[in-house]
């Protein structure tokens, strides 16, 4: 192991079904471009991040169908096929860009079917690791959307299924039909609405990805509480952002995505980032307005 991969070792593991992923992770989303609607202007850039992710020691990469119609997903083949034994892709369906930044569910079984199979070509694989719906489609009844994901995975399409921005009753439903693998959700320093959520995880033992952990960058710019923080421990803000989501729960996985190989190390290293009782103390106060946190959203493509 080099001392790279020994710093991911700090991040600790959760088990997703029969297998263990380190908890620091990465989002492929910003593989794609700015506005996840193509492909990005320097791939051969994107294909090194990924790289770098593996050679890292990262072993959970998230992706989905509509980060840029696939070429997230495109990239990830074209960097890490054939895959490492002990890789674990999560892919996702059940939400469409129907225009840059406009996000709608989709959850209608028909077309959770042929997103999965698209997923699978896309790919190279015969078996999703990890296959979320994305998001529940309000206008689908919800066991049609959950039995479209256990028919896929009794024919062996997909491993494991997860579900992303739920709610504990959304989760409990869905445990009569399939066994949740990994309950995904915003999550981070600033905008912890989910709490209640994660603390279900907990008792269930169920990991949980915490999407938005940077806040598509925002918790990494100078002249916060973060940073002062980050600053007294010799880290970036960023890192403060990852090592506080680590030290919250250890069924938390972040998944920090990044278009830059600096941002990818700097991410890592925060695996090893302990903070102290007086530092959570301090950040404890930071909670983003809801308006706030909606205007943020709406801000960029992380809008989905
Ligand atoms: N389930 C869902 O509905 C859902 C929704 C959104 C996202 N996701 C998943 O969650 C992942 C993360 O979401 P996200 O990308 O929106 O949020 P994020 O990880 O909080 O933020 C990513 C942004 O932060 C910047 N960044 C990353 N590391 C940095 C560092 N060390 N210093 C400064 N800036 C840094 C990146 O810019 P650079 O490229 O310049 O580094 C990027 O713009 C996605 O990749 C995707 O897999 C899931």
């Amino acid at each position: 192991m080099t001392e790279v991969q020994r710093q991911i070792e700090g991040s600790g593991t959760v088990r997703v079904g029969d297998r263990t992923i380190h908890r620091m992770s990465f989002g492929a989303m910003r593989l794609a471009d700015k506005a996840i609607w193509g492909p990005p202007a320097d791939r051969q850039n994107a294909i090194r991040v990924a790289r770098r992710a593996v050679e890292l020691g990262i072993n959970h990469i998230d992706t989905a169908d509509s980060y840029a119609f696939g070429v997230t997903e495109e990239i990830l083949r074209e960097a890490l096929h054939p895959y490492p034994d002990d890789l674990l892709i999560a892919t996702k369906a059940g939400q469409a860009q129907v225009r840059p930044g406009v996000w709608e569910p989709v959850g209608r079984p028909a077309y959770l079917r042929q997103q999965c199979e698209a997923s699978l070509r896309r790919l190279g694989t015969e078996r999703i690791d990890l296959f979320y719906l994305h998001r529940v489609d309000p206008q689908v009844p919800f066991d049609e959307q959950i039995g479209a994901m256990k028919e896929l995975q009794d024919e062996g399409k997909i491993a494991h299924c997860g579900l992303s921005s739920v709610t504990i009753d959304q989760i409990e439903s869905a445990q009569r039909i399939i066994e949740v693998a990994a309950v995904q959700n915003i999550f981070n320093v600033a905008a912890r609405a989910g709490e209640e959520v994660l603390e279900h995880c907990e008792r269930e033992r169920i990991p949980f990805m915490a999407w938005f952990p940077i806040m598509s960058g925002e918790l990494a710019l100078p002249n916060s509480i973060v940073a002062e923080v980050a600053a007294e421990l010799n880290a970036t803000p960023a890192q403060v952002a990852l090592a506080w989501l680590l030290d919250r729960s250890n069924v938390l996985c972040p998944i920090p995505g990044t278009s830059s190989v600096a941002h990818l190390d700097e991410n890592v290293a925060a695996s090893v980032l302990r903070l102290a009782d007086e530092h959570l103390a301090r950040l404890a106060p930071l909670r983003l307005a809801e308006n706030e946190l909606a205007q943020l959203l709406a801000a960029g493509s992380a809008k989905e």
